[in-house]
């Protein structure tokens, strides 16, 4: 254990006490519950941290109410870049303390994250095409109009913040583990540094996408290094780099870390949707979808699992939803031909209508070259109570002559 950094645990230990009273006022203590599904899948106890239901729909509030407290009576206003939770977070908490708050977003940032970020208060600035233009454009605005710059990680106060979940979870439960998302680290550093300082036991695992795997990468060669992230459905995790502070913290503290790809985490946000009812982001879902990827350890074991955000875009969640109806045998695909005459598709139709499914989509090609010639390619997609029932309507149109192939699962 190297003393520098057991003095930088300690330090945010201390500052996220003092966190714990500005957080406790403004942003709610949130719901850890039991899972039963989850529980017997991991056979061990497994609780869910429901930061998804945070003010503003991430924890990402916690650090900036912290952050933003102590600049009261300082400055008139902070500035912050970020096209995330980490924007909301802000704009909220320089609310709550009367300050301005600039937020710089890259010209790329949805409409929808510009619209919920003005909604909380703050002035939003469109600049750049990449996340560092914006980052450089907020320190400017920083240093011309006198505020102060608020990091979204790598700062013992944010830490600190985020910090109070770990508080909130030493007294919510008697834990052998958690699980924490992890994207510049400020979240699990918190997290892990309170947690261990009063039950060194407890075991503290990192999930990264697989689309940014930079703290595992920076644990493995003992120093922070940069990665090039790729585009993720976790877009809260996609940071190039952990920050010095979250690195040497996590360094110490952190027990494990694992990796989860896109399409284990869009199974968990749908799992989390369909089994708790629980909306999480891309970034919120990780812990679960390393369980349900079974990647976790947690046989006879008390662990929670952080559901960091909720914040997910209705177009992202669209495709999430329709993909797990499809895997899910929900929603399927009936793939034949038929003679181009009329009424032949009326034929077929009034079939799948004889057994009440419902058809989302058709597509009648009559130009297909591979097609015998005076036959139209015909594609149902269809919903249906269950794959026997799709089952039917392919036997049911078997008897009328006509051939068709049922097709299952996401076409790629
Ligand atoms: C929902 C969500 N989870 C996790 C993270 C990662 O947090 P950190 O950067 O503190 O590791 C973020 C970051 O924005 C986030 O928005």
């Amino acid at each position: 254990m190297r003393s520098e950094f057991s003095q930088l645990w300690q330090k945010v230990v201390v500052e996220s006490e003092r966190a714990r009273e500005v957080v406790s006022k403004h942003a709610h203590v949130t719901p850890l519950n039991p899972s039963s599904t989850l529980s017997r899948i991991a056979g061990g106890k497994v609780f869910l941290k429901y930061e998804n239901l945070q003010k503003t729909g991430s924890f990402k509030v916690r650090g900036a109410l912290y952050k933003v407290s102590q600049q009261i009576g300082r400055v008139k206003g902070v500035v912050a870049a970020s096209a995330g939770n980490h924007a909301q977070g802000v704009a909220y908490a320089s609310s709550a303390f009367g300050l301005r708050s600039v937020i710089v977003m890259p010209e790329t940032a949805s409409i929808s994250k510009i619209e919920a970020t003005k909604s909380y208060g703050a002035e939003v600035v469109l600049h750049g095409r990449v996340f560092d233009e914006a980052m450089l454009k907020a320190l400017e605005i920083a240093k011309e109009r006198g505020y102060e710059f608020v990091p979204a990680f790598d700062d013992v106060s944010v830490i600190a913040g985020q910090g109070t979940v770990g508080w909130e979870l030493l007294e919510q439960a008697d834990l052998d583990l958690v699980v924490v998302p992890v994207g510049g680290g400020g979240l699990i550093a918190g997290i892990a540094a309170v947690m261990k300082r009063f039950k060194p036991s407890v075991k503290v695992i990192g999930v990264e996408a697989e689309a940014a795997p930079k703290m595992t990468a920076s644990l493995k060669a003992g120093r922070p290094v940069s990665i090039d992230p790729k585009p993720s459905v976790a877009d809260g995790l996609l940071t190039k780099r952990p920050g010095e502070l979250t690195f040497a913290i996590a360094s110490e503290l952190v027990d494990e870390m694992v990796t989860v790809d896109e399409e284990e985490i869009s199974q968990a946000i749908y799992f989390l949707l369909e089994r708790k009812k629980a909306l999480t982001e891309g970034a919120g879902a990780v812990g679960v979808a390393a369980l349900l990827a079974g990647k976790l350890k947690l046989e006879g074991k008390r662990s929670a699992i952080v559901l960091s955000g909720g914040n997910i875009d209705l177009t992202v969640l669209n495709k999430i939803l329709i993909r797990g109806l499809s895997r899910a045998g929900k929603i399927v695909r009936l793939v034949g031909q038929v003679p181009d005459y009329s009424g032949q598709l009326k034929r077929v139709l009034d079939i799948v209508a004889s057994k009440r499914a419902n058809v989302l989509d058709v597509l009648h090609d009559r130009v297909d070259l591979s097609l015998p010639p005076w036959h139209a390619k015909v594609v149902l997609l269809l919903e249906v109570p269950s794959v026997a029932v799709a089952e039917e309507i392919v036997r049911e149109l078997e008897k009328d002559g006509y051939s068709f192939s049922l097709e299952r699962g996401p076409r790629e």
